[in-house]
């Protein structure tokens, strides 16, 4: 008779065929069995009939801010809330204080999250124009998720802006790169046109569509000239995703929740609260992100997580500071979603487990099948449930999202075989570790 450390019995697994009711056998924090395991040993059982188990679903866009301001996020805090909101990795982003930029720094990052994440991380390595020449030795690192430039400014002191830079970051090294994009001399040179304590909605003004899509096609035009693949982060405009479906050979796409959920109203009834970088903008834009989910332009979906305190929020535009918490919110938002018949359940695996496993190169997560992570999220559809911002544990305190009544909720998040978080309370941890990827 086989034994297991895990099974979870009777739920609705999406396996990455398609979905079956079967129970899921986890040893030594891998998936050891998938099928019929009514007769094995298991040291737990968890009843799962009427839950649905997904892989453990990858964010692969927070800013977790540490080294930084503990009073804001910190490692802890906001794996914390990963796994609390159904997570099981997330890919943390290198625009800390000081940024991430060096070996030693990743060194010291790999060591630093033992004992302090919920969660398993990847790493971004952030591109300086004074560290172009170890990029390639940096994106080998272990543990490296992706190398990320900015190519237009927002939070922090990373920037890279010029093609000829551009062109020499994308012949150091050969692995995709992920890109925020936006044209940093269009926003500089309307930066002007605008002054302190103008109303919010301005930011998408400012940062407008062309902002965004004359970014895109420099970086896909200097893409296809390298053949460096490029991943383009919180795509935002139907311009760009109409553009990019013909730029597949080396483009690929993220998406962001916000995105798909927030439009411009948002900054009469949210003030700074509505504001990030790229902008929230019209319905049209909401609308062809989700035709772009729909029709497989999009290969991942993100929340760009970037706790900011009250006072940098609250401080009058532009000044006010850019980006919105979601890391414990993306994914009951996804569900709802899908209860509202947006994309099915298999979609948003594909965009928030396959996605991220294909276009980073992670090692043995994102799907269920033998041999895989023991990485699971486990989620009720029929739970309906009101976000509330006394649930946010990221210290900065607050959410975009609050009062949004969500259908279908995480109930369980299980990292290596390892149950971290059930009903609302963490357990068993902190035992985050890295992501493994092919580098
Ligand atoms: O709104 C944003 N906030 N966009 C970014 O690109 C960075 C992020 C942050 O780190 O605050």
């Amino acid at each position: 008779m086989s034994s297991y450390d895990l099974v979870l019995r009777g739920g609705t697994l999406v396996l990455p065929w398609g979905t079956e009711q079967a129970d899921v056998g986890v040893r030594a924090g891998r998936i050891a069995a998938i099928g019929d395991l009514r007769r094995a040993h298991a040291a737990e059982e968890i009843d799962c009939q009427g839950l649905h188990v997904l892989p453990g679903l990858i964010d692969s866009h927070v800013h977790l801010r540490e080294p930084g301001d503990p009073k804001v996020e910190t490692i802890e805090t906001g794996t914390k809330a990963a796994v609390l909101g159904g997570l099981a990795a997330v890919f943390d982003m290198p625009n800390t204080a000081p940024s991430i930029t060096s070996r030693e720094q990743i060194d010291w990052k790999r060591d630093f999250i033992r004992g302090r994440a919920w969660c398993d991380m990847g790493f971004y390595v952030g591109a300086l124009k004074t560290n172009i020449p170890s990029l390639a030795e940096l994106e080998a690192q272990p543990n490296v998720c992706a190398i990320k430039v900015f190519a237009g400014s927002s939070t922090g002191d990373l920037l890279i802006e010029d093609d000829e830079s551009l062109e020499r970051v994308m012949r150091s090294g050969r692995r995709r790169i992920c890109y925020h994009s936006e044209d940093e001399y269009r926003l500089q040179a309307r930066k002007p046109n605008y002054t302190s304590g103008m109303p919010h909605r301005m930011h998408a003004e400012w940062r407008d569509v062309e902002t965004a899509f004359l970014g895109t096609r420099r970086l896909m035009a200097l893409a296809r000239k390298t053949g460096r693949p490029a991943h383009i982060l919180h795509v935002s405009t139907a311009e760009e995703l109409e553009y990019l479906k013909d730029f597949r050979d080396v483009g690929s796409v993220e998406v962001l929740l916000n995105h798909l959920t927030q439009t411009d109203e948002a900054y009469e009834r949210l003030g700074a609260y509505a504001v990030m970088n790229p902008p929230i903008r019209d319905k049209r834009h909401l609308e062809a992100a989700w035709a772009a989910v729909r029709d497989g332009t999009v290969d991942t979906v993100g929340s760009d997580h970037a706790p900011h305190s009250r006072a940098n929020k609250e401080k009058p535009w532009p000044d006010c500071a850019a980006g919105l918490t979601g890391v414990q919110t993306i994914v009951p938002l996804m569900l709802d979603h899908v209860s509202a018949g947006r994309l099915p359940l298999t979609r948003l695996v594909d965009l928030m487990c396959a996605g991220p496993a294909r276009i980073y190169g992670v090692v043995g997560k994102g799907r269920l099948a033998a041999g895989y992570d023991g990485d699971f999220t486990v989620v009720d559809m029929k739970r309906s449930r009101t976000i509330e911002e006394s649930w946010i544990v990221s210290p900065c305190g607050w959410t975009p999202f609050a009062g949004h009544r969500c259908t279908g909720w995480p109930v369980m998040t299980i990292v290596r075989g390892h149950v971290v978080m059930r009903e609302d309370e963490v357990q068993d941890g902190p035992l985050g570790a890295p992501v493994r990827f092919a580098a």
